[in-house]
């Protein structure tokens, strides 16, 4: 198969819905082999498998919840059992809950950091590991937020999460540079996926969002799977430590009403 990402195979964590669904069938268009990956919803991962395949790529489905390093493992090895290899990793599993600071809960801390960061971290780790052993270069791309660097008040664990795969990806594409891994984050801002989908029903709220976004509209998960593709292609390849903002230049306007 011919394409940008022709024998490539690429692991895209939460890639039953939204952004992750998005990239992972933009890949599969461009020729890739893509590992979905899915924690609670066969269907939805089956959905993006069969939208992948239907775009021209292979697709396979791991089910793992990235916060379980035994999963994280498994995500990797069966990307090489079952596809031969691992050129690309998108960290693109998250959540957020939403609670004034003095309410967060130790529960609802663990399982907002352990999603977006923890896993990011390990599942890197568990990539990295392979590619180092068979000398092989590879590509990170991570989908951060706007909040890495935008305040969101009553998401401070959601903040703490991206700020720090913020640093994260800054450190690794120092430490990963000398093994030619590429490691750079996507920062979202308001995008039409499920995790929008109470926001966008409350009509004066989406109002106050969107006169807060100069291009004047959310986001499309295909409008992120398009930088995606870039860093994860040959054209990125001189790409690395950097933030690329998808956000219609929310960050460069935000207002609390
Ligand atoms: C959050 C959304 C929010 C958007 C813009 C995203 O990272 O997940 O809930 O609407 O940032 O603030």
């Amino acid at each position: 198969m011919s394409g940008r990402l022709a024998g490539k195979v690429a692991i895209v964590t939460g890639s039953g819905s939204g952004i992750g669904q998005a990239i992972a069938i933009r890949f599969a268009s461009e020729g890739a082999s893509v590992v979905v990956d899915y924690r609670n919803h066969l269907d939805q991962a089956q959905e993006t498998a069969s939208k992948a395949e239907a775009a021209g790529g292979k697709a396979i489905l791991v089910k793992a919840d990235v916060s379980n390093l035994a999963d994280t493992q498994n995500l990797v090895d069966q990307a090489y059992a079952q596809l031969g290899r691992c050129d690309i990793l998108v960290n693109n599993a998250g959540i957020e809950k939403s609670a004034a600071f003095w309410d967060v809960t130790e529960a609802d801390y663990d399982t907002v950091l352990d999603i977006n960061l923890k896993g990011a971290f390990f599942l890197t780790q568990a990539f990295v590991r392979r590619l180092r052993d068979a000398k092989q270069p590879g590509r990170v791309i991570n989908t951060s937020s706007v909040h890495e660097d935008m305040v969101f008040p009553n998401f401070s664990t959601y903040c703490a999460s991206k700020g720090g795969m913020r640093m994260l990806m800054r450190d690794l594409a120092v430490e990963l540079g000398p093994l030619n891994i590429t490691v750079n984050n996507i920062a979202p801002g308001a995008i039409a996926t499920p995790i929008n989908t109470k926001m966008m029903a409350n009509k004066s709220q989406l109002e106050a969002l969107l006169a807060n976004i100069p291009l004047g509209r959310m986001g499309t998960p295909e409008d992120v799977a398009g930088v995606a593709l870039f860093l994860a292609s040959d054209d990125g390849a001189y790409v690395t430590g950097s933030t690329y903002f998808v956000d219609g230049g929310l960050i460069r306007n935000y207002h609390e009403q």
